[in-house]
């Protein structure tokens, strides 16, 4: 058995207070990025959410996975460059260089971590516990909604074909339902090719002129070989007493691997964290919210026209008397930041750019992008007609089309009518009928 995986069976046993519950501001894991986890960002007020005259009728929610193991990239980085500059750091300390403390150094030296390639992306117990404790919530602030006594005409839940959002899915249901209903929940059945899940998997015109265009890059690269980056490196390389700068690379992924340990467990502090100050993380952030907004975001707008999708579904769900009540449909960070754009939220007032970190960016992947991100619309039946509220990572947010929180359904069905009405799946990622390249 790998540690990881001890360490998350032991989780299970000790309830030990969340260390983060105390870090301030300027503490590196505010700046995690997409590797976040969602115990920074819940919402602990999970009181009954009413409005007067209103009643929540149905809900729509989509969620990111929970927590995760790395890539089989990364599981092989930690076990060969990692581990090899543990080696260098602790024996260019015990010469006197670097600025680590003995607390820290410590910690570096305890460090080991072997994860089995074969579960690379696998939900881990963090990730578990994310979705049971946010079911969980769900449920208390949408009780008519979101019922706890299982129906299989009422409830419908969908995950695309990865064991992590499958898990996800299984998870949530848990924190719904008391375990013999739980164990009887159906699921959609995974589609390999899923137009509403991972629109963006399939679309060929999308693959072609976003995600394979170099062009998409251009700003983080441009980002990656700047001033600022490479005195972060060379002020990274000296704090390990490294002689020599660390290359982007290495450096990245100290900072994946210094997320992904924050993120799987609430008492442990990576030491891979220890290489990085404020200054740095932000950085780092800043160079994958790059990458985010370029690829997932604003950059290209048929990215989150493919939105339109899911979008439709809620929409069609919404407008239907007939059940389903209660949809959970679990994806991906791709599919959330997409769905976000097409709702134009968090939106740069210029797009972002390589040269210099942009500081009052909203497009920050620490609070947009975390793990177990969620997306939900409720459906509240009122005296006068149909409203729609929407919370982003359990909190209620103003939608920029709407007046108010509580917005009219048939205002948002006017404001997204191509979305509802235009949305030709193969007509918009067709390559054939593509006349511009
Ligand atoms: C908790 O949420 C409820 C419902 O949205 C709200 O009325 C109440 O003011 C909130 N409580 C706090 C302490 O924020
Ligand atoms: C990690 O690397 C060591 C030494 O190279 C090797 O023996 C071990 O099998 C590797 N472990 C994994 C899980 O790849
Ligand atoms: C759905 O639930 C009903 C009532 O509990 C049951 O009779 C029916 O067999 C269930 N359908 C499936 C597909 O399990
Ligand atoms: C940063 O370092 C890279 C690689 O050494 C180099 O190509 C680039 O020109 C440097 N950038 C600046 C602005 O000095
Ligand atoms: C998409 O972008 C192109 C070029 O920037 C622009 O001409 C077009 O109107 C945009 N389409 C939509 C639907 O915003
Ligand atoms: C919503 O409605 C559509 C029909 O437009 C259906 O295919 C879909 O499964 C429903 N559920 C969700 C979660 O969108």
């Amino acid at each position: 058995m790998n540690i990881l995986a001890l360490s998350i069976l032991f989780s299970v046993f000790y309830q030990v207070p969340d260390v983060i519950a105390s870090f301030d501001d300027k503490d590196v894991r505010n700046f995690l990025g997409t590797r976040t986890p969602y115990r920074f960002r819940y919402n602990k007020n999970d009181s009954r959410i009413k409005y007067p005259s209103c009643k929540d009728s149905k809900i729509w929610m989509i969620v990111r996975h929970g927590t995760r193991l790395p890539s089989v990239k990364d599981i092989i980085g930690m076990n060969s460059t990692l581990r090899e500059l543990k080696y260098e750091i602790l024996l260019k300390h015990k010469m006197g260089k670097g600025d680590l403390n003995p607390e820290q150094l410590k910690m570096l030296e305890d460090w080991s971590r072997e994860i089995d390639g074969e579960q690379e992306k696998y939900l881990t117990k963090e990730g578990q516990d994310e979705m049971i404790l946010l079911a969980e919530r769900m449920q208390k602030r949408f009780p008519n909604a979101v019922k706890n006594k299982y129906n299989n005409q009422t409830f419908q839940f969908r995950y695309t074909a990865t064991e992590r959002a499958q898990q996800s899915a299984r998870y949530f249901t848990i924190g719904l339902f008391d375990k013999k209903d739980a164990q009887g929940v159906i699921f959609s059945p995974a589609k390999k090719i899923d137009p509403v899940l991972r629109f963006y998997k399939h679309c060929d015109k999308w693959q072609k002129q976003v995600k394979k265009n170099p062009d998409t890059y251009t700003e983080q690269i441009l980002y990656g070989n700047s001033g600022e980056m490479n005195k972060t490196l060379a002020a990274i390389s000296k704090r390990l007493g490294l002689d020599n700068v660390l290359s982007l690379d290495t450096v990245n992924l100290m900072y994946k691997i210094c997320g992904f340990e924050t993120s799987w467990s609430k008492h442990y502090l990576s030491p891979w964290c220890s290489a990085f100050d404020q200054e740095s993380a932000e950085m780092l952030e800043y160079y994958h919210d790059l990458k985010l907004y370029w690829m997932d975001g604003y950059g290209h707008n048929l990215t989150y026209r493919q939105a339109c999708m899911a979008i439709k579904t809620m929409f069609d769900n919404f407008s239907h008397k007939q059940d389903p009540h209660a949809m959970f449909l679990f994806a991906h960070s791709g599919t959330l930041l997409k769905i976000l754009t097409h709702l134009q939220l968090y939106k740069p007032e210029s797009p972002l750019r390589g040269d210099t970190i942009n500081r009052e960016r909203p497009w920050r992947a620490s609070t947009i992008d975390c793990f177990a991100s969620n997306l939900a619309f409720v459906l509240y039946k009122c005296k006068d007609g149909d409203h729609v509220l929407t919370l982003h990572q359990e909190r209620i947010i103003k939608l920029p089309m709407c007046e108010s929180e509580l917005c009219p359904l048939k205002h948002l069905q006017e404001h997204f009518h191509d979305s509802i009405y235009n949305c030709d799946y193969s007509d918009m990622c067709s390559l054939d009928k593509d006349t511009s390249s």
